[in-house]
């Protein structure tokens, strides 16, 4: 039997009278990229809000490695696993892109450099920061200010500080949005990479469908808060529901 890594049990939250995420269920397997759509205002980054303890769930339960988590604070959430990047660029701009890995480090409070790459470079040296580097594309802009890098290489490097944390599972909002075409493909690639090569199980909110079709295993769509329909990508590409709701009927996915 696969394990599951996240357990939503009929989460919603509420903001006043409205209904940003009703009623969602779906279990996430370990090592799966699992994907998150829907039109804008669907709840899909208020979902990751509730996951990652930024937000209560106004009702419903949140599980993850078998243990609920429903209200616990985000740091603490932080710390069981879970991480995030987020739809905007969140940098610090000022600092080089060495300071913001190492900051990322620090506030994480989970670092431990031998976990991720020390053990697979026995008898070199661990050099945390350059291998995070190296592995988002940044190797060279290490000592750069971050705020003097391109929107894509924050976007990088957000992923990056992301993972000094070590998390299990990364909710990761939106991670190709303002990408160019050649990035975006990088940002697939990296995805994959997060779970192939350390063992991290992905939840993947995007508006980029070829994107989202090429690197899912499975689909989740959501639309006003409300679960529409979950399954592999080709099932959810020919959705009657999911195409009125969202994809429309011109839809390229070539
Ligand atoms: N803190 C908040 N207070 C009040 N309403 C909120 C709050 N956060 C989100 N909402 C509302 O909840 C609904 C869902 O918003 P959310 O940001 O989760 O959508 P989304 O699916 O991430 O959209 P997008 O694709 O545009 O990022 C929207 O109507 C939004 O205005
Ligand atoms: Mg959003």
């Amino acid at each position: 039997m696969t394990d599951v890594l996240l357990s939503l049990r009929e989460v919603s939250r509420r903001f006043g009278g409205l209904s940003a995420v009703s009623g969602v269920s779906a279990d996430i397997l370990s090592g799966e990229i699992f994907g998150i759509i829907g039109p804008n205002g669907a709840g899909k980054t208020t979902l990751f809000n509730v996951v990652a303890g930024y937000f209560a769930p106004s009702s419903g339960t949140v599980f993850f490695d078998g243990a609920n988590i429903s209200g616990k604070s985000s740091d603490k959430i932080a710390r069981l696993g879970i991480g995030r990047t987020f739809q905007a660029v969140t940098v610090f701009q000022e600092h080089t892109a060495k300071e913001n890995l190492r900051r990322a480090a620090m506030v994480s409070r989970r670092y431990n450099p031998l976990v991720y790459f020390g053990t697979r470079n026995a008898g070199v040296e661990p050099d945390v920061l350059e291998q995070m580097a190296r592995f988002t594309g940044l190797q060279h802009a290490l000592d750069s200010r971050a705020g003097s890098l391109s929107y894509g290489q924050q976007k990088m490097l957000g992923i990056g500080m992301a993972l000094m944390g070590q998390p299990r599972l990364l909710l990761m909002d939106e991670p190709a949005a303002g990408l160019h075409t050649s990035e975006k493909k990088e940002a697939a690639q990296l995805i994959r990479r997060l779970r192939d090569e350390l063992g991290i199980t992905v939840v993947l909110v995007e508006h980029d469908m070829p994107l989202v079709m090429g690197v899912c295993d499975r689909i989740l769509v959501i639309n006003r808060g409300v679960p529409l329909a979950l399954g592999a990508p080709d099932q959810i590409k020919s959705d009657r529901a999911v195409i009125d709701a969202y994809l429309g009927e011109e839809y390229d996915f070539a």
